[in-house]
């Protein structure tokens, strides 16, 4: 049987993978490009070179495999990123080029827009009611709002706005399209109906035209034209693109999390929770803050949702410490002296939010550091209150979405910080869940976009399906009862940021 491809059109490069024909990775190929920040706190790409980096990453996994025959292309890739087309895309057979750079998810100008949004919707809690989500600034409709202030001219010529992913499969197939997971990162996809939400779209003047198709993750967006086939050094046209879903929605697949109670968990840079869910439930807690989880669609079919929470700095904060403690070491050497200290730091907290927080604390202006030293403390306290203080964080999310009514009693852990048995005994400890390891060598989104698209030329009968086929054996660390030390520090913790938030600014 023929092999699949699957695509992870990141931040920093493509991600292409080959998997057999159960989905199993074989082999891998990244290609960068570059990121555009042309003042503080923006963030843009050129779809045109992600285009070019997809062909040459292709080129160099296929010289490698040069008999491999290809089934299904699957993709996925970086959520929220806003590609903008004219009136010449609709019949260019996927050559037009975009109007602009696009604005990437980490892109932080859209302030006003994102007030303008959710006065539109009446309130936050309104506008989490119509969309699932609270107004972010690197959500795609803000990116709208400010290209129609700013640049009205760009946007007067405006026709189709996509992501990441979509471009690619438009440079692939000459359709346009996206599925409902990157739609719900829009922040105009009525989740619950999985289509854009009209009333919203109203209320901000947009024509719902502009908006692509919303098709179901394992849909087949169209065929592979000869043109692309050839850009990409593909033998043969005409193979299925299957449309995939936003990173962290394949993500989940690549590591089988499909159904409620299994979560999956990042820790890599930035720290990620995304847990299924049977219905689209909502961060609305009746007192306090809300739409701190995002409620998007699944890619695990038509029934299926999931909440994500997202701190921005996890492994960025060990790596922030180490650079500045111990410059040089390994993180073996560094999590070793981390475990010299006792479970809590003898009171020793650490804030993790470094770039500005998401989750748990939506705040641009969160700060981090180290509270409540004393002149007891050494070294390796201060490196194991940043452990803690990410696994402490970690544990927050988890509780947001608990008390969502979403449950996680398993967690499937990805990203280099879970090689660390003492991040992952912490995370299984403070959240009373098993945590499954699988190392290093799965293929993370792209590996689920493969999967989608096995699901998507009945090669399997359904997701749920696809993922047990190319399981693989996991390493299991079993919550205890946390340690008394731990859970006074813990406590500490949950108190410290609502005392010192609105300090830097709001
Ligand atoms: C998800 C998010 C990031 C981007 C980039 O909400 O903003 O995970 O998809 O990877």
């Amino acid at each position: 049987m023929a092999h699949l491809l699957g695509y992870d059109i990141g931040t920093s490069g493509t991600k292409v993978v080959l998997c057999d024909p159960e989905g199993h990775p074989l082999d891998t190929c990244t290609a960068t490009y570059p990121l555009h920040q042309p003042q503080p706190g923006w963030s843009e790409q050129d779809p045109q070179d992600w285009w070019v980096a997809t062909q040459i990453a292709t080129r160099s996994l296929l010289a490698r495999h040069p008999a491999a025959k290809i089934a299904a292309i699957g993709l996925t890739g970086q959520m929220h990123g806003s590609v903008l087309l004219g009136a010449d895309a609709a019949s260019s057979g996927g050559g037009a080029q975009p109007l602009r750079r696009a604005l990437l998810w980490n892109d932080q100008r859209t302030r006003d827009e994102c007030d303008e949004i959710t006065r539109a919707a009446g309130s936050a809690r309104a506008l989490i009611g119509m969309v699932g989500n609270a107004a972010v600034t690197g959500f795609t409709l803000p990116k709208l709002l400010w290209v129609r202030r700013h640049e009205p001219r760009t946007w007067n010529a405006v026709r189709h706005v996509m992501c990441p992913k979509d471009f690619i499969a438009f440079r692939m197939t000459g359709a346009i399209a996206t599925d409902v997971g990157d739609a719900s990162g829009m922040l105009c996809l009525d989740v619950d109906r999985r289509d854009f939400s009209e009333p919203l779209l109203r209320r901000l003047d947009l024509e719902r035209s502009i908006f692509p198709r919303a098709l179901e993750s394992s849909d087949q967006v169209g065929k592979l034209t000869s043109r692309a086939a050839t850009e990409l050094g593909l033998p043969a046209h005409e193979i299925p693109v299957i449309i995939g879903s936003g990173d962290n929605q394949a993500g989940a697949i690549g590591a089988g999390v499909v159904s409620p109670g299994t979560a999956l968990m990042i820790l890599g840079t930035s720290g990620v929770l995304l847990a299924p869910s049977d219905a689209p439930r909502r961060d609305l807690s009746p007192q306090g803050p809300v739409g701190r989880l995002h409620t998007f669609c699944a890619a695990a079919g038509p029934r299926s949702w999931c909440v994500t929470g997202c701190m921005l700095a996890a492994g960025l904060s060990l790596r922030w410490a180490r650079d500045l403690l111990r410059p040089g070491v390994s993180y073996d050497e560094l999590l070793a002296e981390a475990a010299t200290a006792p479970p809590g730091c003898e009171g020793l907290v650490f804030l993790p939010h470094l770039t500005g927080e998401r989750c748990p604390h939506p705040d641009p202006h969160a700060r981090g550091g180290w509270i409540g030293l004393t002149s007891r403390h050494t070294r390796g306290h201060l490196l194991r209150a940043v452990v803690e203080g990410v696994a402490f964080t970690l544990g927050q999310i988890v509780d947001i979405a608990r008390a969502s009514a979403v449950p996680v009693s398993t967690l499937r852990a990805s990203g280099a910080g879970f090689q660390s048995a003492l991040w992952r005994q912490l995370v299984a400890d403070l959240t009373a869940c098993p945590v499954l390891a699988t190392g290093t060598q799965e293929g993370g989104g792209a590996q689920g976009a493969a999967l989608l698209a096995a699901v998507g030329i009945g090669r399997f009968r359904d997701v749920a399906q696809a993922c047990a086929a190319a399981a693989s054996p996991a390493e299991r660390t079993d919550p205890r009862t946390p340690d008394p030390g731990l859970t006074e520090t813990r406590a500490i913790f949950d108190g410290m940021f609502p005392r010192i938030a609105g300090v830097w600014g709001t």
